[in-house]
């Protein structure tokens, strides 16, 4: 059985990836330092693939801990979701941004070669196409500057794989740049915990819908789109679990110094105001929002064209929206 060190992931996207990862045969081990999760999740995740799932407490930029992780497994590959990921946070803190992302990528790629761990998925970022000349966008489309030091981060990551790839280091790495993540596991014992007021929008409908938060703002609705609200590629974390997988699979069966990127997204734009009407019907809730004015720094409209993983590694979605919305809601219930 293949073991791949998740950097990250007792959080969000990790702990439905150890689940998937557990269901194609792989055995994962979680590296996290819980700065933004709950070592909980761990007993949780066991509950769901009905078996232990090593996890060490520690600091992705220490290289003692990932060099005793690396003493104790044989690791045939990584996937590293450790990062801090509040675009209005970075921006207060971008030094804390900087070190913590780019430093842990450097460190465990220096962990990596020294091992000779051949594997890499990398989490990056429709943040990295900044509001896009042509929709949707391929993984061709330009990069634009970041808007903030966490979207510099990802990009800055992207580039630091393509310069290590080049100087032939003997890796596969595949960057994966997800576009809007929401859903939960369809069990309802994991899925989203953001700490405070949530930043994003599905978590701000599930605790409006809850009674945490009195009123959802929807951030503009005169915008040049089908009903004026914003338009995003939601992904259900599932779908986007089962990419990493596919990734992994894909790299084992490549030559190394090998570097591609590929979107996860749906490759269907929904709005804002569709996604709170599709809430309201899928569960039967009436929303109690409003509409306020736009959100500085938001993007209007991205969605991404998915040929490229549907075609290379096979991917497709198989959650609609209505199942993410339904997951969301039973895991808001649930907590
Ligand atoms: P998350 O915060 O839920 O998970 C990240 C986990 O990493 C947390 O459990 C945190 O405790 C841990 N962590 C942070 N720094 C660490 C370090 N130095 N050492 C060990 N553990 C550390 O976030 P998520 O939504 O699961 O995101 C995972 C990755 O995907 C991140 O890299 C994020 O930037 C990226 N991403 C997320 C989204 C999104 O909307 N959720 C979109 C695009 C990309
Ligand atoms: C979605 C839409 C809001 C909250 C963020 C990061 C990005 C990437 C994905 C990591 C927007 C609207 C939201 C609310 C609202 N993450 N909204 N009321 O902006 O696409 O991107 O997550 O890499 O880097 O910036 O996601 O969920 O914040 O917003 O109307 O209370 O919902 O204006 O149009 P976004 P989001």
């Amino acid at each position: 059985m293949k073991k791949i060190l998740i950097t990250g992931g007792a959080g969000y996207i990790g702990s439905h990836t150890a689940v998937e990862l557990v269901n194609a045969g792989f055995e994962p081990i979680v590296l996290d330092d819980l700065s933004n999760s709950d070592s909980k999740v761990l007993n949780r995740l066991e509950e769901i693939v009905g078996k232990k799932i090593p996890f060490y407490q520690g600091d992705c930029n220490d290289l003692a801990v990932l060099d005793q992780i690396g003493k104790d497994h044989q690791l045939s590959g990584v996937i590293h979701f450790a990062a801090f990921k509040a675009v209005g946070e970075s921006t207060q803190f971008p030094l804390d941004y900087y070190r913590n992302n780019i430093g842990s990528l450097v460190v465990l790629l220096e962990f990596m070669q020294k091992r000779g761990i051949k594997d890499l998925v990398f989490s990056s970022s429709c943040t990295v196409y900044g509001q896009p000349d042509q929709l949707p966008v391929t993984e061709d489309t330009p990069r634009k500057d970041a808007e903030s030091p966490y979207g510099n981060t990802k990009k800055v990551c992207e580039d630091i794989l393509v310069d290590f790839v080049k100087s032939k280091p003997d890796i596969r790495v595949i960057s994966l740049r997800y576009f809007n993540p929401i859903g939960a596991h369809p069990s309802g014992k994991i899925g989203e915990l953001p700490i405070g007021t949530p930043n994003n929008l599905v978590p701000f409908v599930t605790q409006t819908a809850a009674g945490i938060r009195e009123k959802l703002t929807v951030f503009g609705n005169d915008y040049d789109t089908s009903d004026g609200s914003c338009v995003r590629d939601f992904i259900h974390v599932m779908d986007l679990a089962d990419a990493h997988v596919k990734a992994l699979s894909f790299l084992s069966k490549q030559n190394t110094d090998y570097y591609e990127v590929f979107n996860v997204g749906t490759g269907n734009g929904n709005t804002v105001l569709e996604v709170i009407e599709t809430f309201q019907k899928v569960n039967g809730i009436k929303l109690n929002y409003q509409i306020g004015p736009r959100r500085p720094g938001d993007v209007v409209k991205i969605w991404a064209d998915t040929q490229k993983i549907n075609q290379v590694l096979g991917w497709y979605p198989k959650f609609s929206l209505e199942d993410s919305l339904r997951d969301s809601w039973n895991w808001q219930k649930n907590l």
